[in-house]
């Protein structure tokens, strides 16, 4: 299969906006739209070829897990999602805002403000406490001192990391630090949650805590799209694609049903490959 395929067809209400220029902002727009997403990375070794053509759209309010292999390209999507890399080719739209020319400075604004990110190894400032983690991207979104430690008390208290305040990322377990990555991603209610593995060094328990707190967010209307190997995990989302040799393989909701696809039903639409 080639690469080079033409773009997805796009649904007749959702016409593309130019660059950096708004969608229609009816209810149908996805929150998040990517076409003909690919990247390959060049490394040491022979190019790694992670993403392999994905067309994707997530509707305001989906729970959308991605599952697949070690090595399938789930984090590297993630990252093309979040702007943490660029496509080699492809395009991705926020809210209907085409994000082709943005810079570093323009996503990391949309980081801040719209789009909460959770890595798999954590990302954690290591000389910063776990209350600064936290409330740290609250204060950069402008949030008082204070608004940004109660935040950051209630997330800690329901992430089961009370008392942990005052530790340093490196006195903590794998799954402390994990879950501080969450409740840092999750600081400023961003309209959009991009979760990589947010349980995968956590024991059960710790899961559940993860699980309880993405479905408290879910409820409220967030969108998350969690990449995650656990099937607990998975069956809280709405929808599960899976993920394979960087491409989209499945893609199916939880009741069974395939979700809507072509034109502008509720704002979810194709998935190609
Ligand atoms: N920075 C990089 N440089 C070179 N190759 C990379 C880089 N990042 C990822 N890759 C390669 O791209 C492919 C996809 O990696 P990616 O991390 O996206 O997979 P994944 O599905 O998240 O795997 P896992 O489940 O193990 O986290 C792999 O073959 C990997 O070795
Ligand atoms: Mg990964």
């Amino acid at each position: 299969m080639s690469d080079t395929r033409p773009p997805a067809r796009r649904p007749a209400d959702v016409p593309a906006p130019r660059a950096g220029e708004p969608g229609p902002h009816t209810g149908d727009v996805p929150v998040l739209r990517a076409e003909g997403l690919v990247k390959t990375h060049h490394g040491e070794g022979a190019p790694a070829r992670a993403v392999r053509g994905v067309g994707l759209s997530v509707a305001h309010g989906e729970f959308v897990a991605v599952t697949g292999p070690s090595g399938a390209g789930k984090s590297t999507l993630l990252h093309l999602l979040g702007g943490l890399q660029r496509p080699d080719e492809g395009s991705i739209w926020l809210d209907g805002r085409c994000t082709d020319g943005y810079g570093e400075a323009r996503w990391a604004e949309e980081r801040r403000r719209r789009i909460g990110i959770v890595f798999q190894f954590f990302n954690l400032v290591s000389n910063l406490s776990v209350a600064d983690n936290v409330e740290l991207p609250a204060l950069l979104a402008g949030r008082s001192p204070r608004q940004a430690r109660a935040e950051r008390e209630e997330l800690l208290a329901e992430l089961g990391l009370d008392g942990k305040e005052r530790s340093m990322p490196g006195e903590l377990s794998g799954g402390e630090q994990q879950r501080v990555a969450l409740a840092r991603a999750l600081v400023n209610h961003p309209p959009l949650l991009l979760a990589d593995e947010p349980a995968g060094s956590l024991d059960s328990r710790g899961t559940r805590e993860v699980m309880r707190l993405l479905s408290r967010f879910h409820g409220r209307g967030q969108t998350i799209v969690l990449v995650t190997h656990d099937a607990r995990l998975a069956s809280a989302a709405d929808r599960v694609i899976s993920f394979f040799d960087g491409r989209i393989v499945d893609d199916a909701a939880l009741d069974g049903t395939p979700p809507p696809r072509g034109a502008g039903i509720s704002g979810v639409l194709e998935l190609r490959d």
